[in-house]
């Protein structure tokens, strides 16, 4: 069974000491960093651009996992893949083209994905999951960190594990909102491939700390 990958969410770090808190998360073992990129119009916040994103690029050498909650995403990829993103999601309810915008990250050598909200239906990346590297299904509505897990999406995620199986065996499915200790072994067990965990690791706790009770809950449950 292949390792669950931690992608730690930088949202709730601390932006005084970026590059420090990165690479605290990068020596206590996580496996690529998640971006969250936020409009305050697709969601009801707003967080950074692609400056951040080539400062993070500059701070690690761990794969960055870019996530576009933005209107229109198509017309910032270019952006994000200059600044050194490896894996830009786009949601699917935020472009009236996404093959268009799978086309251009791939265009730019990245990695592609598409994110769905929790209202929305599996059925919307069929289409192209033959195509992508990733299907980042959100566990919260986005826009915010520290919010609870949304419960159904278990449910969500065995279905979207059974058809990634069968289309594209290659493709991540990445879980994304309310990842904690208590629930992170049940979500590896429904099958998540990557998890991104923010206010589980950056909080008023040191990092180490939040990442040794994530590992250890996913040693026990045999995920890494
Ligand atoms: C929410 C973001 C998530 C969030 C995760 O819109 O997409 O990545 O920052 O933070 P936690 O783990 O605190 O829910
Ligand atoms: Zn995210």
């Amino acid at each position: 069974m292949p390792a669950l990958k931690i992608a730690p969410s930088i949202l709730t770090a601390d932006f005084g000491r970026l590059a420090e808190q990165i690479k605290e998360a990068d020596e206590a073992g996580v496996d690529l960093i998640h971006l969250d990129v936020m409009d305050g119009t697709f969601v009801p916040n707003i967080s950074f651009g692609p400056s951040i994103v080539a400062a993070v690029r500059k701070a690690t050498t761990l794969e960055l996992d870019v996530h576009l909650m933005v209107e229109e995403p198509e017309r910032f990829i270019t952006a994000f893949a200059e600044a050194g993103a490896d894996f830009i999601t786009v949601h699917v309810e935020a472009t009236r083209h996404p093959h268009r915008a799978v086309q251009l990250i791939k265009e730019h050598g990245k990695k592609a994905g598409l994110v769905l909200n929790p209202g929305t239906p599996l059925s919307a990346v069929k289409p192209l999951l033959a195509e992508l590297d990733m299907v980042l299904l959100m566990s919260v509505n986005p826009g915010f960190g520290g919010q609870a897990y949304i419960s159904g999406t278990t449910t969500r995620l065995k279905e979207l594990r059974e058809l990634r199986d069968a289309v594209n065996p290659g493709c991540l499915v990445e879980i994304d909102g309310g990842v904690k200790a208590g629930n992170i072994a049940m979500i590896a067990e429904a099958g998540a491939d990557v998890v991104v965990v923010g206010s589980a690791i950056y909080n008023q706790n040191p990092v180490k700390e939040n990442l040794t009770a994530l590992h250890k809950e996913i040693y026990a449950s045999g995920h890494r």
